[in-house]
């Protein structure tokens, strides 16, 4: 059957489908054309893939970026397991992972028998919950009741930390069970009455960056294209205390973000933090999105031209208030895109070009269990600034196939 790819019809802009890709014997043609839709589409919804291995969905997010060292963006399996052990609450948590196949890590909620690609043990999911994060959460009464939600939080699947543990090109999500009941109403809650509504339950959030990006005014879209943005050192333990507003978007500022020297790595962290454009370009169509995740932002550098000097915003409250200014306009109901999923689809999106957000459901509506990879890549976003940056995966394709065979 061959491999076609058909847009997504929604106001938010991006995505599109690709129906008849057998992930589980991919052939490189039929990859090429699934990464071109990735790059100029940001999100792929690759249809129909229930018998998908877990071993092959992991090698279709290495086939992204061949040359990369092939660990999930969470660390490797004992990192992981480390942190739960220590019974932290980072809000990054620690996933399990599917047997065998460390990378793929297992997400949802609910409780699930013995028998999942070989757990041997009933194996119980927690979602995160917007409940522990925002500043004024909803209750689960009026959740149930008004069938209402919130946006967890906007992000970009990146440690951001420490220097050198580049953020992943793309994340893949596949679905094995979602939850079932009516759509849900996401509620703001940020001093406006916005809400957005027509949620299919289990199902994640998108927006587009370069929207965000095409939206600002000229003198803004100049400053984002020149200005860095300086990220914390151990930055999920540095917010461990803080609250995030209720619209997802970004945090409180309350002064309970941790001194550094009670960080982890102390002030030696502060050797290994990521500086970062503020705008990360689309190798494949050149266009910049406006990509900062907010919440573990902690200084920002801001210029006006490639040869000012930069002007450093070091306090906190400013740092957020500046990000909110640029961004928080742009979060509205035609803007975002629930990922129209069914069970056996796989969702593959730009993870450099697009902010989601787990989107919480009541918990009458049943369990849901995902599939999810995101690896460290072999490059920063920072190199795709420079001339002659290109798609490595398609370079690596070219050389693998003009090589002379043995
Ligand atoms: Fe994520």
């Amino acid at each position: 059957m061959a491999l076609t790819v058909e847009r997504i019809d929604s106001p938010a802009g991006f995505g599109c489908y690709v129906h008849g890709a057998n992930l589980n014997d991919l052939s490189d043609a039929d990859f090429d054309k699934i990464e071109e839709a990735l790059y100029t589409h940001k999100l792929v919804v690759i249809t129909k893939q229930k018998d998908l291995q877990p071993q092959k969905q992991y090698e279709l997010n290495r086939r992204f970026d061949r040359t990369a060292s092939g660990l999930h963006g969470h660390g490797g399996k004992d990192e992981v397991l480390n942190k739960q052990f220590k019974g932290r609450q980072n809000i990054t948590l620690g996933f399990p992972s599917v047997p065998g196949v460390d990378m793929v890590r297992l997400v949802g909620q609910g409780t699930f028998p013995p028998g999942h690609y070989g757990t041997t043990e009933p194996l119980t999911l927690a979602a995160s919950s917007h409940r522990g994060f925002h500043l004024t959460p909803l209750d689960e009464e009026t959740m149930e009741k008004e069938r209402s939600t919130r946006f967890q939080r906007f992000h970009i699947d990146a440690q951001l930390y420490p220097d050198g543990n580049h953020t992943a090109r793309v994340t893949s999500l596949w679905a094995h069970t979602l939850p079932v009941g009516p759509p849900l109403t996401v509620r703001l809650d940020d001093g406006s009455s916005q809400t957005i509504t027509g949620a299919k339950p289990g199902r994640t959030a998108f927006m587009d960056s370069t929207y965000i990006f095409r939206e600002m005014s000229p003198q803004d879209q100049q400053m984002v294209l020149h200005s860095e943005v300086e990220y914390a050192p151990n930055p999920y333990e540095w917010i461990i205390n803080c609250k995030g507003q209720n619209s997802g978007f970004s945090l409180v500022s309350q002064g309970k973000e941790l001194p550094i020297a009670d960080l982890p790595d102390g002030e030696e962290g502060l050797q290994k933090v990521q500086r970062l454009p503020m705008c990360w370009i689309n190798p494949l169509t050149n266009e910049p999105a406006f990509q900062v995740h907010a919440i573990i932002a902690r200084k920002l550098h801001i210029r006006r031209s490639a040869d000012a000097p930069f002007e450093v915003i070091d306090d906190l409250e400013e740092v957020r208030a500046t990000l909110d200014r640029l961004q928080r306009p742009h979060l509205r109901q035609e803007k975002i895109l629930f990922s129209p999923q069914e069970e056996g689809d796989l969702v593959v999106w730009y993870n450099r070009g697009l902010r989601h957000s787990a989107v919480e459901y009541p918990p009458s509506y049943g369990p849901r269990m995902m599939h999810q990879v995101h690896l460290q890549a072999s490059d920063s976003v920072a190199d795709m600034e420079k001339p002659g940056f290109v798609l490595r995966a398609l370079e690596a394709a070219e050389k693998e196939n003009s090589a002379p065979k043995a």
